[in-house]
């Protein structure tokens, strides 16, 4: 028993001394890993720092695994949410005058322009890391829906199922009264069915990570938004009522719900400085003071607002002449 243990206590010591001798030389010869060059101190060191390395690349990995996961499940639950609007039937019209103007009047809201000069729908948003979003052929929609959930559509945002479309200014449609929204609709009855573009959306990361972190709302999230702020609305007096209206329900869209601008847009009190008559030329040819092309604002003016009326012109400058001369309420919160 105890001739065992000394042998095993020997062959140890010899172990050991093997590997001190080999300490001592430093490194192994012949060895092919580049490492075991290097004096054992260093050698140590490096082999704690790749250690090192690994556990924080690990460490970063699964960090990076759980804040896409958290990403993903936020924006899957932004997207699939469901509101409660309750439906408000409103009087749709069937005359054909009714229909022109209800036309006319989706023009100048831009349904058109998303969704295609027949409602045929097209691509809105195509870009793999963003989203791909399509503004659907309406003439579907108008099979599909009835008059109550189309006006829900429009106004709230909100589906049949309950669940929010993306991407819709419904937080300006919000404003529209019930005798557009029903020429609107009026409009969508009477246009040819076509077999356009089925509905579709699909998130890219960088969608989801807009959507979770709240940059892009739902409609239906926006419009409720727009009731929390309306009292930041353009109103106008007796005599430009109907010029603020117009502004509310067009030039809210990208002038901010105040008119207040931002996002590359002025503040439209620089509307005052234009004159009746070039304001006319503004909005018919989007030529902007000057003869400027202004970007954005002269293609939708040649696309949406030259159908205005000159009448509705006319009380969209009054309006804003008057709003520019009143003291500036606070700006809302963007
Ligand atoms: C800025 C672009 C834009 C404008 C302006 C716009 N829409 Fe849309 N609309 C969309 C997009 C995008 C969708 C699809 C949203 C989705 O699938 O979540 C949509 C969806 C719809 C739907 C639901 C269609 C379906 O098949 O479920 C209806 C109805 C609709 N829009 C009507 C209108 C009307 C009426 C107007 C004008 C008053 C209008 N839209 C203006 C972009 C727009
Ligand atoms: C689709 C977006 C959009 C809508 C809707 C819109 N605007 Fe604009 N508007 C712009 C942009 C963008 C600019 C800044 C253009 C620039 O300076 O390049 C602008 C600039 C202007 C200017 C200043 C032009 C100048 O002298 O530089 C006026 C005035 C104006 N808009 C009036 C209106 C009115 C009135 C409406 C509603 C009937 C309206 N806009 C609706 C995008 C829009």
């Amino acid at each position: 028993m105890a001739r065992r243990w000394a042998e095993r206590c020997k062959a140890r010591n010899h172990g050991y001394r093997h590997r001190a001798r080999y300490l001592r030389r430093g490194y192994r010869r012949g060895s092919r890993d580049w490492r075991d060059a290097l004096p054992i101190s260093e050698q140590n060191l490096m082999r704690r720092a790749l250690r090192w390395l690994r556990n924080a690349l690990l460490g970063l990995a699964a960090i990076i695994v759980i804040a896409a996961l958290v990403i993903y499940v936020r924006s899957e639950q932004i997207v699939r949410r469901t509101y409660a609007e309750p439906l408000a039937p409103i009087a749709i019209p069937t005359d054909s005058a009714s229909i022109a103007e209800g036309m006319r009047v989706a023009r100048i809201r831009g349904c058109t322009g998303c969704h295609g000069s027949k409602l045929e729908g097209q691509m809105f948003v195509d870009d793999p890391m963003l989203a791909r979003l399509a503004s659907p052929d309406l003439t579907i929609a108008a099979r599909e829906y009835s008059d109550a959930e189309l006006v829900r559509i429009i106004r709230r945002g909100v589906r049949p199922d309950g669940r929010s479309v993306v991407g819709m200014p419904s937080d300006m449609f919000s404003q529209l009264d019930d005798r557009d929204v029903g020429m609107i609709i009026a409009y969508l009855r009477s246009v040819p069915p076509s077999a356009g573009q089925r509905r579709g959306l699909r998130l890219g990361p960088i969608g989801r990570v807009g959507v979770a972190a709240g940059k892009f709302l739902p409609a239906a999230a926006e419009a409720r938004r727009a009731d929390a702020l309306s009292s930041s609305y353009p109103r106008g007096g007796d005599s430009t009522a109907r010029g603020a209206y117009l502004a509310r329900t067009v030039c809210t869209e990208c002038h901010a719900l105040d008119l207040g601008g931002g996002d590359g847009t002025p503040d439209l009190r620089i509307a005052a400085g234009y004159s009746l008559e070039r304001f006319v030329l503004l909005m018919r040819t989007g030529k902007a003071l000057g003869d400027r092309e202004v970007g954005l604002m002269s293609k939708v003016a040649r696309g949406r607002f030259s159908h205005f009326t000159d009448g509705e012109i006319q009380a969209l400058h009054a309006y804003l002449k008057a709003r520019a001369a009143a003291p500036q309420p606070t700006p809302a919160p963007k």
